[in-house]
């Protein structure tokens, strides 16, 4: 099954069954994938319903869906950043420079090429898949003496 019909059946089923849907986008958001949320690539009708973010948003936290999931206490912050509220500010020029030189673009084309180059050399891949999120490889080489 392609990885984005899988997606789109999981919501299906989350939301007939009353789940919440968590994207997980601490790696894959902020542009990691070619688009600025990996979940994109899933052609969902509706966002997930909670989106998580860190790492290359300098600062961490979530989307939500449902106003159930607003947290109850503001500003606190549990992840890489340890709460440090004035990432807040950094995360929106993080967020102003990946717009204004329109880098999510240019993560498409650079990971197309880069995608292209491996599967140039695939005898020495033995798996290479999934350009939708990140692309998780299993290399051959000799064994160290
Ligand atoms: C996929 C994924 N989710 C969640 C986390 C937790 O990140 P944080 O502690 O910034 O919330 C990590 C950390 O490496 C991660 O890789």
């Amino acid at each position: 099954m392609h990885r984005r019909s899988f997606f789109q059946g999981l919501q299906a089923l989350t939301k007939k069954h009353g789940i919440y849907l968590i994207g997980d986008e601490v790696q894959t958001g902020f542009g990691a994938t070619g688009r600025f949320w990996g979940h994109e690539h899933w052609e969902l009708p509706a966002a997930p319903d909670i989106v998580t973010f860190s790492k290359k948003a300098q600062t961490a936290g979530y989307f939500f869906s449902d106003a159930m999931l607003r947290p109850d206490k503001a500003y606190q912050q549990f992840n890489t950043w340890v709460g440090d509220t004035a990432r807040v500010i950094i995360s929106n020029a993080v967020i102003d420079e990946i717009l204004s030189k329109n880098l999510v673009e240019h993560t498409a084309r650079v990971g197309d090429i880069f995608y292209e180059g491996l599967a140039a050399c695939s005898s020495s891949i033995s798996e290479a898949k999934s350009r939708a999120h990140t692309l998780p490889l299993t290399l051959r080489m000799p064994a160290p003496c």
